[in-house]
């Protein structure tokens, strides 16, 4: 076949900036607003945000430019994709295994992604019914506490949010993705300037700032630089399969480069805001920044109890963030739900039924990490040091899918597309200036399949 015939069965984006769209919809979610301020507050602030930005940077944009350029020319489910291409050079077909990790790696952070999200719906409600106003921070706490608390609530908003995304995966690509994302994100993006705009008048602005920007590397050990680098590729939708089943829609004319450019920054600047929104809070109010996966939930409903039409910038706020969640949740599944569809002669609403089913049924195990399995931790000891330490189903599923099986696909991908595919067809594909193009290489060949493997060795202890 020509490159030129190729198109996906599945369809494809009706331009460049609905690409940009639907990709910054699957980037920008739970990563940016729930997960990014609260590994922060984990890992002691400004040194690991400069970590995470410079993977954003050197690992983060080359990987992503190397999985949207394999979807195009793949034009299919990445497991399709890596074995067509690995046939097309000359490879064995094993990479197909590739597209295998992506797919696992997507149920598995779907199923509790889907949990957090339900978590986020019910907060519209409890914003909506005016339980924030006036509250003081234990009065939040305790309204977060007694939502994880209870299992069946959990479950009921979690079925809730995965049957929302069933419907859309089911409905496909053209019809579901591009329209909800191009006018939800925009909206986010204003009341996350309105979140910053409370937080400059709590009078602790500059105490947030200096967290998150003022590096002190004495808190920085090897673990905290793996979880930052393990959420670049999370916040980016890397390292998967979802950004390169999204470049197989992508028309043929498109710069990668610049589309990936846009993605990257977007996706950056949402992250920081909802720092720069959610920190001053927490010193406001003499909170700890390290609470760990309640934060947003246990801070941001302080700041909507207090302000001018709380209630309803609340209520927006959650709601917004819910369809940030739901337009991510689309990309977790669509590479299984492609591949059904091509291999197994089925329709995208039964391969949605399955898929979605199948990653409900994972997410009871995160609901329970919260109550009925909150105590049943385990450890692993290695090398003379904890690599994990009294993590539970939930913690162990979120560090085991962000900071293994993300970075590791992207490892494979920047080892595919830098030295086993022939320069010609990625010079043909991603079709940029000559100059991008040798930085691209260097960084896809050398640095990102560098800095993967220092920061994993270095993180398990093998050398000290
Ligand atoms: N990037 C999304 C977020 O930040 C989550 C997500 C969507 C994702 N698709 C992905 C993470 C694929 C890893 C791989 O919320």
């Amino acid at each position: 076949m020509s490159e030129e015939a190729r198109t996906s069965i599945h369809g494809q984006w009706s331009s460049r900036m609905v690409f940009v769209l639907a990709a910054t919809g699957s980037a920008v979610g739970l990563g940016n607003i729930w997960k990014f301020p609260y590994i922060t507050g984990e890992n002691g602030g400004g040194a690991f945000v400069l970590v995470y930005l410079v993977c954003i940077a050197v690992i983060g944009i080359p990987v992503m430019m190397a999985e949207t350029m394999l979807g195009r020319r793949g034009r299919q489910s990445p497991i399709n994709t890596m074995s067509a291409l690995a046939a097309e050079e000359g490879r064995p077909p094993i990479w197909s295994l590739l597209g295998w990790l992506g797919v696992v790696a997507g149920f598995l952070i779907l199923s509790y992604y889907s949990v957090i999200a339900g978590w986020a719906l019910s907060y519209v409600f409890r914003s909506a019914s005016g339980m924030f106003v006036g509250a003081t921070a234990d009065g939040v706490n305790s309204i977060f506490t007694s939502l994880v608390s209870d299992p069946e609530k959990l479950l009921a908003w979690h079925s809730i949010f995965m049957v929302a995304t069933m419907i859309v995966v089911a409905r496909g690509v053209k019809h579901g993705i591009e329209k909800a994302v191009s006018y939800l994100m925009p909206s986010l993006f204003v009341l996350l300037i309105v979140l910053v705009f409370y937080a400059m008048s709590t009078g602790h602005f500059s105490d947030g700032l200096s967290f998150l920007f003022s590096p002190d590397f004495s808190k920085l050990g090897w673990q905290s630089i793996l979880v930052a680098m393990g959420h670049a590729f999370f916040t980016l939708s890397l390292g998967m399969g979802a950004i390169m089943v999204y470049g197989s829609y992508l028309p043929k004319d498109t710069s990668i480069a610049k589309a990936s450019m846009m993605i990257a920054v977007a996706d950056t600047v949402v992250a920081l805001m909802a720092g720069m929104a959610i920190f001053p809070i927490v010193f406001a109010n003499n909170l700890q920044p390290d609470v760990g996966s309640g934060l947003i939930f246990q801070i941001l409903p302080i700041a909507f109890g207090q302000m001018e039409a709380g209630v309803l910038i609340g209520t927006l706020f959650f709601i917004l963030l819910v369809f940030a969640a739901w337009s991510s949740a689309i990309s977790l599944i669509e590479p299984a739900v492609a591949w059904m569809v091509e291999n197994k002669g089925v329709n995208r609403i039964y391969a949605a039924v399955w898929c979605g089913g199948l990653t409900w049924f994972v997410g009871l195990g995160t609901v329970f990490s919260f109550n009925l399995w909150a105590k049943d931790t385990w450890s692993l000891e290695l090398f003379g040091h904890f690599l994990f330490k009294d993590i539970n189903f939930f913690e162990t599923l979120e560090g085991f899918t962000a900071n293994i099986m993300l970075p590791l696909g992207g490892l494979f991908i920047a080892i595919f597309a830098g030295w086993l595919m022939k320069t010609q067809s990625t010079k043909n594909e991603l079709n940029t200036t000559e100059n991008g193009y040798n930085v691209w290489q260097i960084l896809i060949r050398y640095v990102a399949p560098t800095a993967v493997m220092i920061v994993f060795l270095k993180a398990i202890g093998v050398f000290n």
